[in-house]
């Protein structure tokens, strides 16, 4: 059944994955990022306008009939920027294309989260995003940034994914309008994110500590495009709230 899904990020790395294999499977593809080949809907999603503008244009694209929205856009480099993007550019896009998802009749989100989650975070930004406050949150994050746990932010901005994830869910507005909302946590994975990271042997080593990955190493963007579109598929009928990890082992092994 060819089914019309939005992917944010879609111009690299694992949203360009994601949109090609479900191309491929013969659904249609409304790719969502800043610029780049294959993007039908150009939009920063950094700030609010640029959310809302994204919104807008997918639900005018789409007829206002939403199969299934996948949000790859993210950034990796610490900064406050990675607040905006990560945490309030998928939560705020992800309720803004609601309705047209509720207008489908098996309608999924499947966010990208990662195994950074579950390492050491900070938890007064985790609520001020959870709180949906984003000045707040830019405020912590800049905190981070400048006394030395800029490393918190990313994993701040996943834990909350995580936990947004959770709470809505199973709410009247998802679960109860048949939304199954859920995410993949990859570890690892070969990207434009972590080219410079994985061809650098000392950074190669930090990266392995914290996130060792037994089964099979280093994933492929292709192989997170499969665990994607397992749960944008119609066949995904009953799973919510769930964080799938797809990481080699690392969350096992850090959580045994
Ligand atoms: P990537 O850097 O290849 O792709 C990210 C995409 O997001 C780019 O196309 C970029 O233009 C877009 N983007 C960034 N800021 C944007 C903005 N303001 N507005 C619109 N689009 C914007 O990275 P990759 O690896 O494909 O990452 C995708 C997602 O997977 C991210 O959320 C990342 O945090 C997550 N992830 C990646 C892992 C990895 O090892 N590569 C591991 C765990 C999670």
């Amino acid at each position: 059944m060819s089914r019309v899904v939005a992917v944010t990020g879609s111009a690299s790395g694992i949203g360009a994955a994601t949109a090609a294999l479900l191309r491929e499977r013969g659904d249609r593809v409304i790719g969502v990022d800043r610029a780049g080949a294959g993007v039908d809907v150009v939009a920063d999603l950094s700030t609010a306008p640029g959310r809302a503008e994204a919104v807008a244009a997918v639900t005018d694209l789409t007829g206002g009939v939403l199969d299934g929205l996948v949000t790859c856009a993210g950034l990796s480099r610490a900064g406050a920027p990675q607040v905006s993007v990560n945490y309030f550019g998928t939560t705020e896009v992800v309720d803004g294309l609601r309705p047209a998802l509720a207008a489908s009749s098996a309608p999924r989100v499947a966010l990208v989260g990662s195994i950074s989650a579950i390492q050491p975070h900070d938890a007064a930004l985790v609520d001020a995003c959870l709180a949906g406050d984003e000045p707040a949150a830019l405020v912590l994050a800049e905190a981070a940034l400048t006394d030395g746990r800029s490393h918190e932010i990313y994993s701040s901005t996943k834990a909350a994914l995580s936990r947004w994830l959770r709470r809505v869910s199973v709410t009247a507005d998802f679960a109860g309008a048949g939304i199954a909302l859920n995410a993949i946590a990859p570890g690892v994975v070969l990207t434009p994110m972590t080219a410079e990271l994985v061809s650098d042997p000392q950074w190669r080593q930090v990266m392995d500590r914290a996130v060792p990955m037994p089964l099979n190493g280093y994933a492929s963007p292709e192989t997170i495009a499969y665990a994607l579109a397992w749960l944008l598929s119609a066949e995904n009928s009953h799973m919510a709230g769930q964080v799938v990890y797809v990481d080699g082992g690392a969350e096992a092994l850090a959580r045994p």
